[in-house]
Formats: structure tokens, C-alpha cells, sequence
């Protein structure tokens, strides 16, 4: 059945847990997550980004996760736009039957150059009214994602921006978050709190202070009905990396998100947890091994269905870690 981030995110915060985002591309990923969310007994937050959706199609997609829900009466699916980069794409999106939105007007429509805070609050109420006129929940970001270890902004392409940023102003300021709040009515807020997107978050194994856990714990206290959305939060195992280099990859070493940092997020408020760099490693590492091992294959079942059953393994880890587990 479909729900909207809203009733998601409330009752997750009733029982004070949070739910993980995982995005798509494709048939087997959204396979992937329903089969976890089945086996565990979670509700669901798939999210596709701008270059999903020109990846599989609109069509494609919609019908895609009407099948999903279809398939799986009994778990609760909101479909979320991941980036939204101007109201044209969050109106589209729900056109094709998202129950989410993401405006993220921290970066102007290019998804390149950061934007001002007042564009970010015009562009993110204006989605706002048109969402919420349509039963769609909106999530809004205010702040820079970028890494506090190497004090770079990142733009949405993965490249830092120019110039070094100091340590507070990669963070979300609190005041400024609860004014953009009541300006713009948003359901659900991304802050930066020291994450990156991608596999290369962190060059050393994090101390236990990735996190910005002050500047969560501050906004959570001002704004207890908005939810706390954490990007950047995949955890980058190990054990991922080692499957991809031994049969053939070149993943250079790296550190994500420890899994116990979340969770401490998830006690000051955080309520939706973006996932989609481990899910890529998971998919990768077992398509390198069945092609390594088994060169005369090229059924590509033979390497689809590992590669799905370990995007489920990762998601599953996920519900449970994240305390969705149960919820459905
Ligand atoms: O934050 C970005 C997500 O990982 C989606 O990435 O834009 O390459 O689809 P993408
Ligand atoms: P990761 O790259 O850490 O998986 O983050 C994904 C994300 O934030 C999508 O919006
Ligand atoms: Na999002
Ligand atoms: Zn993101």
C-alpha cells in the first residue's frame, strides 16, 4: 500500500526509530528492498534520483513500483523523489505517483552552484503548496553536505567546491533551520551534520565523532514535529570494498558512516537515512565474483539474482539496525 513520508516519519517517531532510504535505478534493486522489508517486517522508503528516472523512464518506474506495492500488499511503500532540483521535477514526480518530494534547494536547479537561503526558502515553500495540495509529503535541505575531515562542500555531482569551508559552516545552523521550518512548512529536513555522498566520506577510520551530534541534538529540540533527514549515510563496509578488490576492482580504502553513529542519531530525532553507496558495492562485489569465477556465464540471471540477494542483505541489515524492523 502506498503511504506518504509524513505518516512514515510520524509513526517512526512515536516509536523512535528511523526508516532507511534506499534508491533505484532498477527492477532488481526494488526486488531487493521488498524481499528485506517482506523478511523483516519493515515499511519502505524507495527513492529515485533525477538520473534514475532518466535511467528507467518515468513510465518504467512508475509502473515499476506500483508493481512492487502490488506484489506486496501487506508493506507500506512511499515513493520519494531524491533531489529535486526545481519545482518542474517534484511536480512531474508527482504526476507519476510519488508520496514524497525533495526539494533541495541548497543548490540552484543546475544541482551544481550553491544557492542563497532566501532562493532555498522561495523555491522549497512554492513546492510546498503545490505538494501538500496534492496529499505529497516534502522533505527540504538547509546547509552544505560535505565532509568536516577535509572541510569541502560537495555539489551534487560528487566534485567539492571550490574553496576550503570552515567547520561551521558545513554545519546547519539551528536558528537559521527553525525559521526556514516555519517559512516553508516542510514535512521532513535534511541538515548537514558531517556526511558526504558517496564511497569516499572518510580517509581514516572515524573516532566516533563523525557526527555533528550537538548541531542534530539542538535542531531536534527546536523543532521536535519536524524529522531529521541524514544524507551521506552509508557505511561503506569493510568487507563490500574487499569483495570488489579481490575480484578485480580498485576501490582505494575508505570509511563511511559507522552504524552506531546513526543510531545515535536516531535518539536526537532522525528519522529517514539515505542509503544508496553500500547497495552499490553490494551489487558490484557479487557481479565481479560470479564473472571471475564462472567466465563461460553470461546469462546475466547468473549474476543479477547474486546481486539482488546481496542488495538484500545489506537492506535487511539496514531495517533492523535502524529499528524499522517490525513496523510494517
Ligand atoms: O545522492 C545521490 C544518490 O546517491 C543518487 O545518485 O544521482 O547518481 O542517481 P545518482
Ligand atoms: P550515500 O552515498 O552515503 O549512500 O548517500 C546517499 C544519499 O544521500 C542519497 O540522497
Ligand atoms: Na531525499
Ligand atoms: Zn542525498
Amino acid at each position: 500500500a502506498r503511504i506518504t513520508l509524513r505518516q512514515l516519519l510520524d509513526h517512526a517517531a512515536e516509536h523512535d526509530y528511523a526508516l532507511p532510504a534506499f534508491n533505484i535505478n532498477n527492477m532488481e534493486q526494488g526486488l531487493a528492498i521488498m524481499e528485506a522489508a517482506e523478511a523483516v517486517n519493515s515499511p519502505v522508503i524507495i527513492q529515485a534520483s533525477r538520473g534514475a528516472r532518466s535511467y528507467a523512464n518515468d513510465i518504467m518506474l512508475a509502473r515499476m513500483i506500483d508493481a512492487l506495492a502490488e506484489i506486496y500488499p501487506n508493506i507500506p511503500v512511499c515513493m520519494h523523489q531524491d533531489h529535486g532540483n526545481g519545482p518542474a521535477t517534484c511536480a512531474t514526480a508527482i504526476q507519476y505517483g510519488f508520496t514524497s518530494v525533495m526539494m533541495d534547494g541548497s543548490l540552484m536547479e543546475d544541482a551544481k552552484t550553491p544557492a542563497t537561503y532566501e532562493y532555498n526558502v522561495e523555491v522549497t515553500r512554492k513546492v510546498v503548496e503545490m505538494a501538500h495540495a496534492c496529499g505529497v509529503s516534502v522533505e527540504g535541505e538547509l546547509g552544505v553536505l560535505g565532509s568536516l575531515e577535509s572541510g569541502m562542500g560537495e555539489a551534487e555531482d560528487g566534485h567539492g567546491f571550490e574553496g576550503v569551508l570552515s567547520h561551521d559552516e558545513l554545519l546547519t545552523d539551528p536558528d537559521q533551520a527553525v525559521e526556514f521550518v516555519e517559512r516553508t512548512g516542510v514535512d521532513a529536513l535534511a541538515i548537514a551534520m558531517g556526511t558526504s555522498h558517496g564511497a569516499y566520506k572518510f580517509t581514516r577510520k572515524p573516532d566516533g565523532d563523525v557526527l555533528a551530534m550537538n548541531v542534530i541534538e539542538e535542531i531536534h529540540q527546536r523543532l521536535p514535529n519536524t524529522h531529521l533527514v541524514m544524507h551521506g549515510s552509508s557505511s561503506v563496509p569493510q568487507e563490500l570494498q574487499d569483495i570488489i578488490n579481490q575480484y578485480g576492482g580498485a576501490i582505494p580504502q575508505t570509511w563511511g558512516v559507522p552504524v552506531e553513529e546513526i543510531q545515535r542519531g536516531i535518539k536526537h530525532g532522525v528519522r529517514k537515512v539515505n542509503v544508496d553507496t553500500d547497495n552499490r558495492l553490494a551489487i558490484t562485489g557479487a557481479i565481479r565474483k560470479i564473472l571471475t569465477e564462472k567466465p563461460h556465464e553470461f546469462d546475466p540471471r547468473a549474476y543479477l539474482k547474486p546481486a539482488k540477494e546481496a542488495m538484500r542483505q545489506v537492506c535487511q541489515d539496514r531495517f533492523v539496525q535502524f529499528g524499522s524492523a517490525g513496523h510494517a
